[in-house]
Order: structure tokens, then C-alpha cells, then sequence
């Protein structure tokens, strides 16, 4: 199994560059979430003025999460999904699983409803260290496109997951309308820079979304490598394309 990356200093290689090369990237995504970890959930709040709580609540109620559940949220970050779901599942579980030690720390200190339900694993999406079998339901939020190696961590979602069992992802999506694209993440890299220089000191903080945007094939993308990996899926694309919630179902 892969090591968990420690937190690192920013790669050699300018941001452009590293979303092209898996190790470059993930070295980013480390060292930029290892940055950002105390006002993580400041800044989603302020970017996307309160709403993101909104489209994580709708992930939830799509997964429908049922009591005595097993549940993974990949990619946990702050734990933000991962505590909305543990009182839904108790007595069942909700592990909440990230590689980046700092995000998971913030995850660990909140309060949690339903605590008992939840489980803090650190573990790299593309080599999850859990059973075949043994999730009924993986969820992951605005994460995929940080990975290095998306179609690697569908496969080990397909394998955690029972037969019959679903997976839920909510991420920004790419509009098919490309001048609406290039608007879209132009304005999110001026005020993506903004917020980064005032809550980081680093303009390239929040740039990184709509860089790793610009370096993702989408949502359609998504859909048809799940569905090349074994999952009957179904797409949802919301806010005028601005954000997709990409749902597979594991063969029974
Ligand atoms: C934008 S945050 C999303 C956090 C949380 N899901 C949310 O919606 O608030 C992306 C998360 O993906 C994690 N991540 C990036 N690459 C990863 C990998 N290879 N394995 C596991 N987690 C990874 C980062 O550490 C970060 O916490």
C-alpha cells in the first residue's frame, strides 16, 4: 500500500504543469490542502456563500443513507459530509477517509452527532485499505478531480462497494457551452485569487480549482468510465452545468 504523502512544501513545477503528471499533482493537492486546512471550511463558506452546505445536503439526500449502513465518505477533507451522515446510519458506520493528516485532524476536533458512528481512517482513494465488499454506500465530494489517477480510484470504489451497493459524487461540473466554461472558471480564478491572497497570503490557493477544472474531462467523462468499470449510472447536471452529482449502482 502507498504511503500517505506528509505535508509538503509546493512542487518544483508550476500548477499547470503538475495537473498533468499523477505524482506532481498529488504533491500539489497535498501541499495546498496541508495550507489550507484551518480555514478550509471559511473559505468554501465565503467562495461559495453558504451553498456548498446546500449541495452536499442534496448528495446526501441522493445517497439516502439507511440506518445500519456502512458507509465510506472518500476524501473526507474536513469530515463535513462524513458528520451530516453519521446520525442518519447509527448503529451503523460512516468511516471518513482522506490522505492529507492536517484536513483530518480538522475532521477529528469537530463535535459529531451520531459520533459513535463515525470512524477516521488516512488512506490514499487509489489504494483504499478496506475488504471487498464492504461498503453499502461511498460518497465523495468536490475531491475526484484532485486525484491523480481518477479511473484507478473508481475501480477500488466498484470493489469496496457490496453488490447492489451505490456510489455518490458531487464535484463542479464543465459546461458543454465553452465560452460559459472559460466565463465560469475566469471568474473563479480572479476571485479565487482574491480570497487566497487575503485568508492565505497565496493567490494560488484557490486558484487550483479552476485550474484542476480546466484539467478535468467532466462529469460525461465520469459517467462513461463508471459505466466502463460496471456501475448502471445516472447523471445529474445542475446550476445552468456548474455542478454534477455522478451516481453508479454496483451490479447486484
Ligand atoms: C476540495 S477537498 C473536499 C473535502 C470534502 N469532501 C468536502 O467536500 O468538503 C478535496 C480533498 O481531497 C483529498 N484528496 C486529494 N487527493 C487524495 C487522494 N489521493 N486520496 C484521498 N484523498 C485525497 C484532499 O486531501 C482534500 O481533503
Amino acid at each position: 500500500m502507498k504511503q500517505l504523502s506528509p505535508a509538503t512544501t509546493p512542487p518544483p513545477s508550476g500548477l499547470r504543469a503538475a495537473l498533468r503528471h499523477e505524482d506532481d499533482k498529488q504533491a500539489w493537492v497535498d501541499w495546498l490542502f496541508s495550507r489550507v486546512a484551518r480555514r478550509y471550511d471559511l473559505g468554501n463558506d465565503i467562495m461559495s456563500l453558504g451553498w456548498h452546505t446546500r449541495w452536499k445536503e442534496r448528495l446526501i439526500e441522493r445517497a439516502a443513507p439507511q440506518p445500519g449502513e456502512h458507509v465510506l465518505d472518500l476524501a473526507c477533507g474536513t469530515g463535513d459530509v462524513t458528520l451530516k451522515i453519521a446520525p442518519r446510519v447509527a448503529p451503523g458506520v460512516v468511516v471518513g477517509t482522506d490522505i492529507n493528516p492536517q484536513m483530518m485532524a480538522c475532521a477529528r476536533g469537530k463535535p459529531a452527532p451520531g459520533s459513535g458512528s463515525v470512524r477516521w481512517v488516512g488512506a490514499d482513494a487509489t489504494y483504499l485499505p478496506f475488504a471487498d465488499g464492504s461498503f453499502d454506500l461511498v460518497t465523495c465530494a468536490y475531491a475526484g478531480r484532485g486525484f491523480p489517477d481518477w479511473p484507478a480510484t473508481l475501480r477500488e470504489v466498484h470493489r469496496v462497494l457490496r453488490p447492489g451497493g451505490r456510489f455518490l459524487n458531487l464535484d463542479f461540473a464543465r459546461p458543454p457551452s465553452p465560452a460559459w466554461d472559460r466565463a465560469y472558471r475566469g471568474w473563479m480564478i480572479v476571485s479565487g485569487a482574491v480570497l487566497g491572497t487575503v485568508l492565505h497570503k497565496n493567490p494560488k490557493t484557490y486558484v487550483y480549482i479552476p485550474m484542476s477544472m480546466g484539467a478535468y474531462p467532466g462529469q460525461r467523462w465520469l459517467d462513461a468510465r463508471m459505466r466502463e468499470i460496471g456501475f448502471d449510472t445516472r447523471l445529474e447536471e445542475t446550476l445552468g452545468c456548474l455542478m454534477a452529482y455522478n451516481i453508479g449502482l454496483k451490479a447486484p
